[in-house]
C-alpha cells in the first residue's frame, strides 16, 4: 500500500491496495493509521459494488446510524446521494459540517464512493480542525477548554429546517421530523482517541449554541470559529473521479460538497462507521 500525504499531512492518496476484497491484517492497520493521521483518505480506481462498500466499512468498524434521511432499498445502511441532471433544489451537503454530530455517539468515519461524477463541479471540500485549533492562541485555547457546544439537527431536518422550507423537487428522501429539535452536548475542543491530537468540533449546520451561555455569547465565539476553521489554509477541495473511494475522520474535519453541476447526473453512495462520545 502506497501512501502519499499532500504536503501539509491533511489528507492522502492511497494506492496499491484493493478494496473490494478484505485487507490483510497488516494493511487494515495501516490504513486506520493513516486515516487517524491524515484525516482524509482517498483510494482511486476501486469499482466497488454494494456489498464490497459494506464490507470494506464493517473492517473499520460497525455502521453508524443514519438518521433523517431514507436508505437505499434493502441497504439499511447505505445512502444514495444523487441529483439529477434537471433537478434545482440545492445539492445536499452544501454546508459546512461533521456527519451526525447531533448525536451522542457520532459516527467515527464517513465513507463516500463515487458512481457518476459530473464533468464541472461537484468538488467536497474538507477542512482541518486539528491545524484550526493549533493555530489559535494559547489565551483563546484557555478560554475554549472547558466549553461543551450544543448540537443539533434542527437547522437542517427540524420542521422549521433547510429541508421542511424547501420548495424545489429533490430526488433523495429527507425526512423532517420533530426528533431534529433534540440537543447534545460535546465538548467545543475534542481529543481524537488514536492520536491524542486535539481538534476544534463544532459546525455552522449542526452548532447551535454553548452551555450555560446566552445565545448571543455562544453564537459570537462560534461564528468566529466557524469562520476561522474554514480559512483557505486549513481546506483541502477534493477532486473526485469514477469508483474513488473516500474515507473521511468526522472527529477532525469538518467538509462541504461543492455544487456547480447542474445539467449533470452525480450519484455517490455513502455509509458511516460508528464512533465514541466525543472526549475533551
Ligand atoms: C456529504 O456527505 O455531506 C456530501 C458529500 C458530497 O456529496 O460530496
Amino acid at each position: 500500500m502506497k501512501v502519499t500525504p499532500r504536503a501539509e499531512g491533511f489528507g492522502a492518496c492511497i494506492e496499491d491496495i484493493d478494496l473490494t476484497r478484505p485487507l490483510a491484517d497488516d494493511t487494515l492497520a495501516a490504513v486506520k493509521a493513516a486515516w487517524a493521521r491524515h484525516s482524509v483518505l482517498w483510494f482511486p480506481d476501486q469499482p466497488l459494488d454494494l456489498d464490497q462498500l459494506e464490507a470494506f466499512t464493517l473492517q473499520l468498524g460497525p455502521f453508524g446510524v443514519d438518521p433523517f434521511i431514507q436508505p437505499m432499498p434493502g441497504r439499511p445502511n447505505v445512502l444514495e446521494l444523487r441529483r439529477e441532471p434537471d433537478e434545482r433544489a440545492t445539492n445536499f451537503g452544501a454546508g459546512w459540517h461533521s456527519d451526525w454530530s447531533f448525536q451522542p455517539e457520532p459516527p467515527a468515519g464517513t465513507i463516500l464512493h463515487a458512481e457518476v461524477i459530473p464533468p464541472v463541479g461537484g468538488d467536497t471540500l474538507y477542512a482541518d480542525c486539528h491545524r484550526a485549533y493549533e493555530a489559535l492562541s494559547d489565551a483563546m485555547k484557555a478560554m475554549l477548554a472547558p466549553l461543551r457546544a450544543v448540537h443539533s439537527a434542527r437547522q437542517a431536518y427540524g420542521p422549521s429546517g433547510v429541508f421542511a422550507k424547501e420548495t424545489e423537487a429533490r430526488t433523495m428522501q429527507i425526512i423532517v421530523s420533530e426528533e431534529a429539535e433534540q440537543t447534545v452536548a460535546h465538548p467545543l475542543v475534542v481529543t481524537h482517541p488514536v492520536s491524542g491530537r486535539k481538534a476544534l468540533f463544532c459546525s455552522p449546520v449542526y452548532t447551535v449554541g454553548i452551555e450555560g451561555m446566552t445565545r448571543p455569547e455562544g453564537m459570537a465565539i462560534l461564528r468566529f470559529l466557524f469562520e476561522h476553521i474554514v480559512q483557505d489554509q486549513f481546506v483541502y477541495r477534493h477532486h473526485w473521479a469514477r469508483h474513488m473511494l473516500t474515507l473521511w475522520d468526522n472527529r477532525s474535519t469538518l467538509h462541504f460538497a461543492d455544487g456547480g453541476y447542474d445539467g449533470h447526473l452525480r450519484v455517490m453512495h455513502r455509509t458511516t462507521v460508528a464512533g465514541d462520545r466525543p472526549q475533551a
